[in-house]
């Protein structure tokens, strides 16, 4: 069984490639309007999830615990809500989708910040 750190980084990675994509649709078709919702898909869905996985490679105490898998849970329904959700926002649709998301993603983050001050960084001495 791979580690949790293993599965922030394979959704890190499915996020990057279909958030370039989308970038060179962008740029190919020279309409940016979604450049915000590309920008978090890459920002949290990549850049963040590839530091939690960093994070819990790093701190094997954390990664073993019940928490971690709540944790990527957590992370993984935000982006996937919010992503689209920003994009449903600034074409005039609902924002309710992006809302749900964020909220989502705050709270992957708090659970982030209790697991960092309850296991630290890395391998105890
Ligand atoms: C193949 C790779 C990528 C392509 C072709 C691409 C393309 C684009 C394009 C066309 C825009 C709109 C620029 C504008 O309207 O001024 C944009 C914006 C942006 N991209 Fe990307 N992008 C790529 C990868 C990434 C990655 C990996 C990240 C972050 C880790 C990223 C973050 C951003 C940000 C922060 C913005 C600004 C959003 C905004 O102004 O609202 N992009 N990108």
């Amino acid at each position: 069984m791979r580690g949790i750190g293993f599965y922030f980084f394979v959704f890190g990675a499915l996020c990057v490639t279909a958030g370039m994509g989308w970038g060179i649709e962008m740029a190919i078709s020279g309409d940016h309007r979604l450049a915000g919702a590309h920008a978090h898909l890459n920002l949290v869905g990549w850049v963040t999830m590839g530091l939690f996985g960093i994070y819990y490679t790093l701190t094997p105490r954390a990664a073993a615990s019940g928490l971690a898998k709540i944790h990527l849970a957590l992370a993984v329904a935000g982006v996937v809500v919010m992503v689209p959700g920003i994009a449903i926002a600034i074409q005039g649709g609902t924002e309710a989708l992006a809302a749900a998301g964020s909220m989502l993603t705050a709270a992957s983050m708090l659970v982030f910040l209790y697991t960092l001050f309850r296991n630290g960084l890395g391998q105890p001495a």
